[in-house]
């Protein structure tokens, strides 16, 4: 062919395929918040009909954030401007609170089910006035009303059908919060998305863009509070001078619902208040938490409360003066109890000094002052008992505290599970533990009821999840992990909502409709978290994360200064087998369990197979259920979750002309590098763990590309995440 014409036939290609394929740059920042826009011309043609008038009274600050927030959603999906109209007859979409719309509650709903949707519920209802079909989006109070008017566009982001609408909704939990692992040198404890989004130097003068974002954000999902700081807390923060940066923060968030929180550190007296001790018998003590929670509210007179860690990996507590922990969080309890403020008492307890298995501190330490904490005191459990591993079985302290208030805690950010790099939708990690079945008041009993406070309505209730944002553009490091904070948020809201319908949401509000795109990518987003249990520690195993940084595979760490955070000390591999014997032969944590929760995992034929080796010590030729023997199974698991990530990465690979080009290609990376460090993960650990079964590889199977020693000595010392309490 001759140059000019190769050269025409080449620019007649770029100019098609630049026409008809969608490149576009999204760095990811607006989230799920979006609102791209419809292209559907029946649809479009719906819900302009519907919602070109809007009857909609803005009084206060949060009905204005709610009205603006209704004004750029239609505006950028729809390109619809409503009129405003000032009566409801003559609106196609009417918003207002139940006391705004008296002359038409009664078309709405019963007495009860205003009542049943509480201070934060809300209702989205078709209902017809004068012959006209009408939207409606009513709550109870202005905060219900901001929350209905997410809930109403998130409807038009998903492009559901708006004429079929009888939404009722409300939060099932009532503290539905983000614990920041925030230093206040902006280092972020097990943070992998850059530096912390609190500017503590520029505070109280500049109020980041990004502060309102941000609670703008947690609205849209229902989260109502944020802990700012550190649980390793640095005492300075109760300092006037920070209380006062603290305040800048909680005016900006106010109009989002979302109230502040602070972690304090115990020995906060001797170190900012000059006392000599920390004693919380002591009135000196008593009294300075009294005059402190006093300065807080003068300036935040709507403080959430205090979030500690006590007695914990080297944290100062009550135990620290020969008092207990009911002592510690009442004290404070009582200090907050007039200003309505709570205390969430961490329950992420153990010593290596205590001669037991750390799973069963916890549980040792708390369930014998069931019913001796204040009633604002909420003591916040972590989904397991030992550390947010990839796979765990529920904590037994839910369903053994029956008179104490019990929050459970997350993690969002992926300390254990691939940091920002690797794809892991938590989802079905939070509904696992959620949806089990912990037989406190006979079957049916789920870790989720008793969070919702079904057995003891005097109970508070809430979730807190571990945030995983920080100060990149995209906030969460990995376009995909902005789906665990979404999810977190919408799970704390209403525990019973299903890992699919969440991931079909946020792909939808985040990407796009196109069904060629959502079932594929959820698919991959679901089947994620079993995909890196498999490369990480399948059937049960845990804690066997490089030391310190928790990065990459470290199975042989035998040397961590404390036997307790080794590897070696959970999953306890030798020649005769691997697993951490946890029955009635072994440490007998399963006895912390209720019958039959405890029989089932004490027996090794229904022990569930995704916590055999959390267990059992199981014999390298265990016949495990699939007819593979136990080492075989391993590395069966091993290898097959590298392969899902290869799919994952296939899958991805045909979406380029589905998704912008620049999240596009950051996904397409990321996944690259997940896919190199899962190998990484499998070749070390089976080559580890071979050491001990001295059993081959079987065939078929690739060959790890480097001997053990490669692995062993790889150092990653500057690997994100170590924060230090500053
Ligand atoms: C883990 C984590 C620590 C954190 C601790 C906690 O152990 O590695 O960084 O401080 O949990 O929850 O307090």
């Amino acid at each position: 062919m001759r140059p000019v014409i190769l050269f025409r036939k080449i620019l007649l290609t770029v100019l098609t395929v630049a026409a008809t394929s969608t490149v576009w740059a999204d760095n990811g920042y607006k989230l799920w918040l979006e609102y791209h826009k419809i292209t559907d011309a029946a649809k479009v043609k719906i819900y302009t009909s519907q919602l070109g008038t809007t009857f909609f009274q803005t009084k206060s600050a949060q009905s204005g954030v709610a009205y603006n927030e209704l004004s750029s959603g239609l505006i950028d999906m729809l390109n619809l401007k409503p009129v405003k109209v000032s009566s409801v007859k003559d609106g196609g979409l009417i918003i207002g609170t139940r006391n705004e719309l008296r002359d038409i509650d009664h078309v709405i709903a019963a007495d009860s089910l205003f009542e049943r949707i509480g201070n934060e519920g809300y209702i989205i209802k078709n209902i017809v006035i004068a012959g006209r079909k009408k939207v409606v989006v009513t709550a109870n109070t202005d905060i219900g009303i901001l929350y209905g008017v997410f809930g109403f566009l998130r409807l038009l982001e998903t492009q559901t059908d708006i004429n079929k609408l009888n939404i009722v909704e409300y939060p099932r939990t009532m503290y539905r919060i983000l614990d920041h692992w925030d230093n206040l040198n902006r280092t972020v404890e097990r943070g992998y998305a850059g530096a912390s989004i609190w500017n503590w130097h520029k505070l109280p003068g500049y109020i980041d863009q990004r502060y309102i974002d941000y609670a703008r954000a947690n609205a849209s999902v229902g989260i109502n509070g944020s802990v700012l700081n550190n649980v390793n807390a640095n005492a300075l923060i109760l300092t006037t001078d920070y209380l006062i940066k603290v305040k800048a923060l909680a005016d900006a968030f106010r109009p989002y619902g979302i109230k502040v929180y602070l972690s304090v550190k115990f020995s906060s007296p001797i170190e900012i208040g000059k006392l000599k001790t920390a004693d919380p018998l002591d009135p000196q003590v008593q009294q300075w938490w009294k005059d402190k929670a006093n300065e807080i509210y003068h300036y935040i007179p709507d403080f959430g409360g205090f979030l500690v860690k006590a007695n914990s990996e080297g944290q100062p507590g009550p135990q620290t003066y020969g008092r207990t922990h009911a002592d510690g969080a009442n004290m404070l309890a009582d200090a907050l109890a007039p200003h309505h403020g709570i205390v969430m008492w961490r329950a992420f307890v153990y010593d290596n000094n205590v001669p037991d298995d750390r799973a069963k501190q916890a549980y040792n330490e708390f369930k014998p002052f069931d019913g001796k904490f204040r009633p604002n005191v909420i003591i916040q459990v972590k989904n397991g008992a030992i550390d947010f591993q990839p796979r765990e079985p529920f904590h037994p302290l839910f369903g053994a505290m029956p008179n104490t208030s019990l929050m459970i805690e997350f993690q969002l950010t992926q300390e254990y599970l691939g940091f920002s790099t690797h794809l892991v939708f938590e989802a079905p990690l939070f509904k696992e533990c959620l949806d089990a079945d912990t037989y406190a008041m006979g079957k049916g009993a789920s870790v989720a009821n008793i969070l919702e406070g079904k057995y003891n309505r005097k109970l508070i209730t809430g979730m807190a999840g571990v945030a995983n944002i920080g100060s990149d553009i995209n906030w969460c490091g990995h376009p995909f992990a902005q789906a665990n904070w979404f999810a977190f948020g919408r799970l704390a809201w209403n525990p019973g909502q299903s890992s699919d319908k969440i991931a079909d949401e946020w792909l939808r509000m985040t990407f796009n409709n196109d069904l060629t795109f959502v079932k594929p990518m959820k698919r991959v987003m679901l089947q994620s978290r079993e995909t890196a249990v498999n490369y990480m520690t399948p059937l049960g195993l845990h804690h066997i994360m490089g030391v310190n940084t928790h990065y990459g595979p470290g199975p042989w760490v035998d040397d961590a200064g404390r036997a307790d955070w080794t590897a070696v000390y959970y999953h306890k591999a030798d020649s005769g087998g691997i697993g951490f014997n946890r029955t009635s032969t072994g440490s007998n944590a399963v006895s912390q369990y209720l019958i039959p929760v405890r029989d089932r995992f004490e027996n090794l034929n229904t022990c569930p197979e995704k916590y055999l080796l959390w267990f059992h010590h199981v014999k390298w030729t265990y016949p495990t259920k699939s007819g593979r023997n136990l080492w075989n199974e391993l590395v069966y698991r091993y290898y097959t979750g590298v392969d899902s990530v290869k799919s994952m990465q296939q899958i991805w690979n045909n979406m380029a002309s589905k998704v912008d080009a620049e999240r596009f290609t950051a996904v397409k990376q990321l996944m690259s590098i997940q896919y190199q460090e899962a190998q990484r993960w499998r070749d070390a650990c089976v080559l580890y763990f071979q050491t001990f079964s001295q059993l081959p590889i079987p065939p078929g199977y690739e060959t790890p590309a480097h001997a053990l020693s490669y692995y062993r000595d790889q150092k990653f010392l500057m690997a994100p995440g170590i924060g230090g309490n500053q």
